[in-house]
């Protein structure tokens, strides 16, 4: 099965690019830009990357993410995950970047958009790599914050496929947005959100009824609502799972009871994906491993996984039929 799961092309719908940033780098870029982190060597980063909550791993993230100053920074950090595709055999990546963690910090909009940016065209015309950017709004930060954020983005609309919201989820619930939203899908952003990854099943109700989102990330808490389950399913709303970070944060106790297996079996459109693959201790492929291993997926149950990676996309329908017919 390894050896499948390496072998079939792959789409990645909810990777945080902030969240790919290697230990390796993060010192390089410290070193580089003269910024001190509480870390003496990689060893040390490691140790800290042992996580009780969200919170706890989101402090740490916000904090590494402070090494990133330059366009070349936000370029090196995107190449990087971009030769990490290409060696795992994912042909086609939805991303998310938080602006709003970097503009904070006084680096502008247009450094970090640019940046990534030219990393993905580079991916796209050197490792024939498809990819789409989502601007995610930090849910923690107010209603206010997320509409100057909008207003900063429109200039690179083109450039932007969609928008999200992650960050702390527990007592920011989807309706603290719904007219950023509403604002952003008139701007003809696509809507996606963070709901049921710490929050209950209501926050999955409200990405749905206010924001009106065209894919869950995670969502896992809507198994507590067998309503909500049927209405996933008849609608195919997909969920995009992140098996590693799940039990990373404590959402799960273990792989063994993770339920995107059975989701999947009862015909919820999940998908894999690995979130801050740097942080939690796997790419897409070691998420797939993951749940092959400790959920006894089947050869086909795997190969539908992946068929549902193209399918919960935002590439046309045509070149979803492309890739689904080259699996
Ligand atoms: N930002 C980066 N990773 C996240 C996650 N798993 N949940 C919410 N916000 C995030
Ligand atoms: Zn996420």
């Amino acid at each position: 099965m390894k050896n499948l799961i390496q072998q079939l092309p792959k789409a990645e719908l909810h990777l945080h690019i902030e969240g790919t940033l290697e230990p390796e780098l993060m010192f390089a870029l410290a070193q580089k830009n003269n910024i001190s982190i509480p870390y003496k060597n990689v060893e040390e980063v490691k140790n800290a990357y042992n996580f009780t909550s969200l919170q706890s791993f989101l402090d740490i993230y916000y904090a590494g993410a402070n090494v990133l100053i330059t366009e070349s920074d936000f370029f090196d950090l995107t190449w990087a995950y971009l030769l990490t595709c290409k060696a795992q055999n994912v042909v086609h990546v939805e991303i998310f970047f938080d602006p709003q963690t970097h503009t904070k910090r006084g680096i502008t909009f247009e450094t970090v958009l640019n940046g990534i940016c030219k990393a993905l065209e580079r991916g796209e015309t050197e490792l024939g790599i498809s990819s789409f950017l989502i601007m995610s709004f930090l849910r923690h930060l107010s209603e206010e914050e997320a509409f100057e954020t909008l207003e900063q983005s429109l200039p690179f609309k083109e450039k932007i496929i969609g928008v999200g919201l992650d960050s702390s989820e527990v007592g920011h619930p989807p309706s603290k947005f719904e007219r950023v939203f509403a604002a952003s899908a008139k701007e003809g952003y696509k809507i996606v959100a963070h709901a049921g990854e710490e929050g209950d099943s209501s926050y999955i109700w409200e990405a749905i009824n206010l924001l009106h989102v065209a894919r869950i990330d995670h969502g896992i808490a809507c198994e507590e609502d067998a309503t909500l389950v049927q209405f996933l399913i008849e609608k195919q709303i997909p969920l995009t799972v992140c098996p590693l970070s799940n039990v990373k944060l404590k959402a799960v106790k273990c792989m063994q009871e993770h339920n995107i297996a059975k989701l999947l079996r009862q015909g919820v459109l999940v998908t894999v994906n690995s979130d801050d693959p740097a942080y939690f201790g796997g790419y897409v492929n070691e998420n797939y491993e993951a749940i092959v291993d400790a959920l006894s997926l089947s050869e086909t149950e795997l190969k539908e996984l992946v068929k549902n990676s193209f399918k919960a996309s935002f590439l046309s329908a045509e070149q979803k039929e492309n890739y689904i017919a080259s699996l």
